[in-house]
């Protein structure tokens, strides 16, 4: 079989991508949740053409290889309560190094956009006139629920899904219970693992069914990507048993009775 006319067409799509923000800039770049086949082609160019890249610790290390060995490559953080470095800081990095001139890469797991505080840079840069672009990466869900074979709406068991963190703020997840209890829809949860046992209760309290179904999906899309099923009721039970850390999410909902283990 013949593949070079496919192979021209995307050698025409990277030149293409030759035509990126001349001068000092910011890429906010999504790297998906950790698969490098799941990089977008203008990410992977965007990484290769950088001369510094800021990255955070969800990037998987098969894509910060990608990452030119003359460029200069900076960890910031951050693990839940662990950040490496203050917002403000990386922030204000991200102005001083696209004012000197440079080709600046953010890179973050998922997308951006997707609570990853890209809003955030993006408003700093903006502030100080920096020209910055947006690399969309796939979030965490859809990237993690694709690969476990979890559609995340289905016609008969969610007409809708929403995406909600788990992050504790004084200890407490402050979300629209009554409605993220309602039938019919999936919700998933990022950074909720450590919060589960909460979010089941108040699942549970606003009337969701206890035997709702739950998927914690623990690194998905890497190679030791781990899911496991429970109901609402067994949630905090078996995330203990397991011993699962973070990063995982949570997806709540009858579409998890479709997954079939490998
Ligand atoms: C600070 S949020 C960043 C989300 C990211 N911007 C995105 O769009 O996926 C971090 C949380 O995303 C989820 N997450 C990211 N990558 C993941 C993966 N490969 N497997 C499971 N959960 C993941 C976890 O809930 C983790 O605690």
């Amino acid at each position: 079989m013949d593949s070079r006319p496919g192979i021209e067409r995307l050698e025409q799509l990277l030149r293409q991508l030759e035509r990126s923000p001349a001068g000092g800039h910011v890429s906010l770049v999504g790297a998906g949740p950790g698969d490098p086949g799941l990089l977008t082609l203008r990410a992977m160019h965007r990484i290769m053409m950088a001369e510094v890249v800021l990255y955070d610790n969800l990037v998987g290390p098969e894509i910060l290889a990608l990452i030119p060995s003359r460029a200069e490559r900076h960890y910031v953080g951050k693990k839940a309560a662990q950040h490496a470095l203050p917002q403000d800081e990386v922030n204000a990095w991200l102005v001083r190094l696209a004012q000197s001139g440079k080709r600046v890469v953010r890179l973050k797991g998922g997308d951006p956009f997707i609570f990853g505080r890209g809003g955030e840079e993006m408003e700093a840069l903006l502030a100080a006139a920096v020209p910055v672009e947006i690399v969309p990466g796939i979030t965490a869900a859809t990237g993690c629920a694709a690969f476990a074979g979890i559609p995340l709406t289905h016609r008969d068991w969610a007409q809708s899904v929403t995406f909600a963190t788990g992050h504790l703020k004084s200890g407490v997840v402050d979300l629209d219970w009554v409605g993220l209890s309602r039938p019919q829809q999936t919700v998933v949860f990022y950074m909720g693992l450590s919060a589960a046992a909460g979010i089941a209760d108040a699942l549970i309290t606003h009337g969701r069914a206890p035997e709702t179904p739950v998927a914690v999906i623990y690194h998905g899309t890497r190679p030791d990507q781990q899911v496991l099923v429970a109901t609402l009721e067994t949630l905090a039970q078996t995330i203990n048993a397991e011993g699962l850390k973070p990063p995982a999410l949570l997806i709540v909902g009858e579409v998890v009775r479709l997954y079939r283990p490998n």
